[in-house]
This record gives structure tokens, C-alpha cells and sequence, in this order.
């Protein structure tokens, strides 16, 4: 068992993600300077291997770029449920965009789905692809109704939805929404197959590449990187959140939310389907083949990035959750993941925005990357070749409701220039004999905020804790060792080096 930082806790099992730890690090080579090409991808996760294959096979040169390894980042943490039952998302979005844009949602996530099936059989790829059912299951009898009018809802767009009171989980539910004819994956067995066909007539990966910066002029781009330039006539930024934000100030029309995944053996099978409960916090469950036995995955526990709380808890709040449901023989994993909520609910996937038509986004997947970062992948493709796209229009960018969205958009900023101007949740506290080996904290040191490491040797690291992507000061997260901006996401390793943007520079050592 590992043992979490020296402050006497325990995290269960191994800290590393099941997908990470069962297939190899890649090796593509860092990018070797200048290079011209059709289309920059930046960002080697789902979306934009997906986009790189697609746009391949139509005849384009496509470069990718990855600041780390492909695959590594929210991809390689993911639960990995394919499905377009995304929790209750219908009913709202009828509600919210009429059933027209509703019905797009429902279709690009119901063609990913058939996309990712498609690609899975056309190489033969061996990645656990599995058909199942997917629930929305109501816990208390207050859900029961939203989970019906969910399948309600859903079934009028067209989707495979019924309303079910067999769940067949323990314990006492009170329905469901079913969706049939969903699937389950090994997200990284079947990107790293994805991937490698990538290179080859005119096409590369380059990884240990950070982006930059993007420069767009009117018939091409240029995406400066620590290693060169890569020009092209369009760039896709599929980075998960969009480094170089332009004008469309996407910093502001979405928050960063971490959640928690155990991989864990139980006394028994597990039933068939995936499941997540419609209530806060989430529950999430599935299976997946292993080596030694069945996987079972429960997550959930989200909350925001950077809240000042010792995130080891929701770990060990998850670890008793599933307990409580099933006779946990063994904690095997224990990793998280950290997704992006747009104010509205969809993803922003299109035009980066007016002025910048060679620059494309596909961000704000709400924790359903898998389905929503394939359909962007189709969606972007389109786009480039200058195809109309069916679904395009629910996911525009540059969308606003103000009905829909106003209020949640003002306590979003209002509550983003609060941390931005006092640091409200990373006050200073203690000082230096406080902090435990393997323990961070902001100090005041000599007059100025400090992030303060101690490492299990009882060495200091000190950091300028002002996140470098727009100033916001960053917090300690005890269960990954890292700073982490609760502004945007940002997060840094324990001696400042960016481990996920926005930002793009470390955060500065501090002397002495
Ligand atoms: Fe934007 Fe830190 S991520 S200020």
C-alpha cells in the first residue's frame, strides 16, 4: 500500500491510473524545430488524436503536438464510459436550447459512440470495447422524478432511453433512466493504436513539445513551442482548456472540477452496465477486465480545483462510499481527474472566435470527454474541410444565453476576481517548523506569500505561488502533491513545473 504524505494518512492501493499503468510510455521525439503543415494539432488526448486520424485520412499533413506524453493527461484519467447518457443533461437541454439543439447533443454523442465502434473494428483494436447498458439511478425518492423525466426527454430526441425500476446494483434505488446499447472501453489501448497511425506521409507526433503561444494571421498560423514553430493553414486546440484564450475569454465562461476514481475488487460479480446516481455528490460505477480478476471503478466526489481542503478526504470519503454499496476485498488504484464545466452545460467546440478562423477549440466536456471529445474531433475535422457539420450548432463557441446563463456567469466571475485579487482561499497560515514532510502550504515569508514544499528528505522548496496564467494565487492538494490555480486549472508539480495548463510557464522559485 503507498502511504499518502507524512501527516498520517493512508491512500488505498496504488496512486496511479489503471489505463496508465497497463500500457507502455510512448516515445514519439520532441519536435526538432521549424516545420510547415496542413493542420497543428495541439493537445494529444482523445480529441485530438481523434481529429489527427480523421483529418489523415482525408488527405491532410497533420502535425500533433503534446507538452508531455500523449495520452497522459485527462485521457489517461478518465472512467472511460462511452455513452451519450451524460447524468440528466436532456430534460435542461431541452429546456434551455429547444429540442432542435438538443436533438444535435444527442446525435454527436450517439455518432461518437458508432465512430469509436467503427474504429475499434476497422483495426481490429484490442481495447476491452464492450456493449452496455448505461443508468442515471435516482438514490432518494426526490430524484425519482427527474430520472423519469430524463428518459422522458431523452427518448423524444430519438436516444435508445427507457425508465427502469430494475437497477441492478445493491441497495435500495428508486429507478432509472436506461440507456440501451452504450459501450466501455480501455480508453489508452485504443488511443495509442489511434495514434500510430498518425505518422507516415507527411503526418507526425511530437511530444515533450509545450505550446506556446499561437500567432494567426489570415491564411495560416504559427503555434510557437519551446522546441520551434509549427505553420499551418489551421490549428486545433485540443488541450483540454485552450492555452492561448484569444478574445473569446474562455477563462471566464468555465470552472475546473476534479473527481476521484478507486479501482477496487469486490466479493462478487459485477452487475452489467454503468452506473452513476443523479445526486451530488456523484457516484460512478463500472467495470473492467484486469489481470487477477475484475476491476470495478467507482468514482465521483467532484468538487472544485484548488478549494483549500485536505483532498485526501474525498478518497477516503469514496473509499467508505464504496463499502458501504459492496464487500470491498481490495483498494488497487486511486487516481483523479480534472474536467472543465462551461456555464451553460456544452462544450465550446468551433472557431476560436471572429477574427481567428484558422483557430479551432473543443473544451468544457463536463467529464463525458470520451463521447463529446470524439464527436469534436468530427465536428472540427468538418470544419476544416469546409463541410457543413449536423451538429455544430449546439456547440457553438461563440453562443450566448443570457437567459440561460447570466447568473451563473456573473457569481462565476465575481467569485474568480475574488480569489484573483486576495488569494481569498490560499491564506497564509503557520510557518515554516509547521509543514510536514510531504506537506505544502502557503506562508508569509519576509513579507511575501510563498509556497512552501517539504520533501521526505525534510528539504524546502519554495515557489512564487501567483499562478502564471493570469495571477490568481494557488492552493496545496495534499492527495496529489501538487499547487493547483483555482481559477482556471492550472496545476503545478510541487517544485512549480506545469503538469496542466493554462498556463505555460512554472511557477518561479523563490530564493534563499
Ligand atoms: Fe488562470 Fe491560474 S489558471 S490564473
Amino acid at each position: 500500500m503507498e502511504h499518502g504524505p507524512g501527516t498520517g494518512y493512508e491512500l488505498p492501493g496504488r496512486h496511479e491510473s489503471f489505463w496508465m499503468e497497463t500500457t507502455p510510455e510512448t516515445s514519439y521525439p520532441p519536435l526538432p524545430g521549424n516545420v510547415e503543415t496542413d493542420v497543428a494539432v495541439v493537445g494529444g488526448g482523445i480529441t485530438g488524436i481523434t481529429a489527427a486520424v480523421l483529418l489523415k485520412q482525408a488527405g491532410y499533413a497533420v502535425t500533433v503536438i503534446e507538452g508531455d506524453r500523449i495520452c497522459k493527461g485527462v485521457t489517461g484519467h478518465t472512467t472511460a464510459k462511452v455513452t451519450s447518457l451524460h447524468r440528466l443533461i436532456y430534460a435542461n437541454l431541452i429546456d434551455r436550447f429547444g429540442g432542435g439543439q438538443a436533438k444535435q447533443y444527442a446525435d454527436a454523442n450517439q455518432a461518437a459512440i458508432e465512430m469509436i465502434a467503427s474504429f475499434v473494428r476497422e483495426y481490429n483494436i484490442p481495447c476491452d470495447f464492450e456493449r452496455k447498458p448505461a443508468y442515471t439511478y435516482a438514490e432518494s425518492a426526490e430524484s425519482r422524478d427527474l430520472v423519469a423525466a430524463e428518459a422522458d426527454a431523452a427518448r423524444s430526441l430519438g436516444l435508445p432511453a427507457t425508465f427502469t425500476d430494475d437497477v441492478p446494483l445493491p441497495g435500495r434505488t428508486y429507478g432509472a433512466v436506461r440507456f440501451a446499447d452504450q459501450a466501455q472501453f480501455h480508453p489508452l489501448k485504443y488511443l495509442l493504436r489511434l495514434a500510430s497511425l498518425i505518422p507516415g506521409d507527411g503526418s507526425r507526433v511530437f511530444e515533450k513539445t509545450r505550446a506556446l503561444e499561437v500567432h494567426d494571421e489570415r491564411d495560416r498560423s504559427m503555434v510557437r513551442t519551446e522546441r520551434g514553430t509549427v505553420t499551418a493553414k489551421a490549428v486545433v486546440l485540443a488541450t483540454h482548456y485552450p492555452f492561448y484564450d484569444g478574445p473569446g475569454f474562455y477563462y471566464a465562461r468555465m470552472y475546473p472540477s476534479r473527481s476521484y476514481v478507486l479501482g477496487i475488487r469486490i466479493g462478487e460479480p459485477f452487475p452489467e452496465g454503468m452506473f452513476i446516481n443523479a445526486e451530488s455528490p456523484a457516484h460512478s460505477w463500472r467495470s473492467q477486465p484486469a489481470e487477477g480478476g475484475e476491476l470495478v471503478l467507482v468514482g465521483g466526489m467532484e468538487h472544485r480545483t484548488g478549494e483549500n481542503v485536505d483532498t485526501r478526504e474525498h478518497y477516503r470519503s469514496l473509499a467508505d462510499y464504496a463499502r458501504s454499496v459492496y464487500p470491498v476485498r481490495s483498494i488497487d488504484y486511486h487516481w483523479s481527474a480534472q474536467d472543465y464545466i462551461t456555464i451553460d452545460g456544452v462544450p465550446y467546440i468551433g472557431r476560436l472566435a471572429d477574427g481567428h478562423e484558422n483557430v479551432y477549440i473543443a473544451t468544457g466536456f463536463r467529464k463525458w470527454g470520451m463521447t463529446n471529445g470524439t464527436a469534436a474531433a468530427m465536428i472540427l475535422a468538418d470544419m476544416i474541410r469546409g463541410r457543413e457539420n449536423p451538429w455544430s450548432g449546439v456547440y457553438a463557441p461563440d453562443r450566448f444565453k443570457p437567459m440561460a446563463s447570466i447568473q451563473t456567469f456573473l457569481a462565476h466571475n465575481i467569485e474568480v476576481a475574488e480569489k484573483y485579487i486576495g488569494g481569498a482561499i490560499s491564506r497564509p497560515s503557520g510557518d515554516l517548523r509547521d509543514v510536514l514532510p510531504g506537506e505544502g502550504r502557503i506562508l508569509m515569508i519576509e513579507g511575501r506569500k510563498t509556497g512552501v514544499f517539504r520533501d521526505r528528505e525534510g528539504r524546502v522548496h519554495a515557489v512564487n505561488p501567483t499562478c502564471t496564467h493570469k495571477g490568481c494565487v494557488v492552493a496545496w492538494n495534499s492527495a496529489e502533491e501538487t499547487w493547483d490555480c483555482p481559477c482556471h486549472g492550472s496545476r503545478y508539480d510541487a517544485y512549480g513545473k506545469v503538469i496542466h495548463g493554462p498556463a505555460v510557464k512554472g511557477l518561479p522559485p523563490r530564493g534563499g
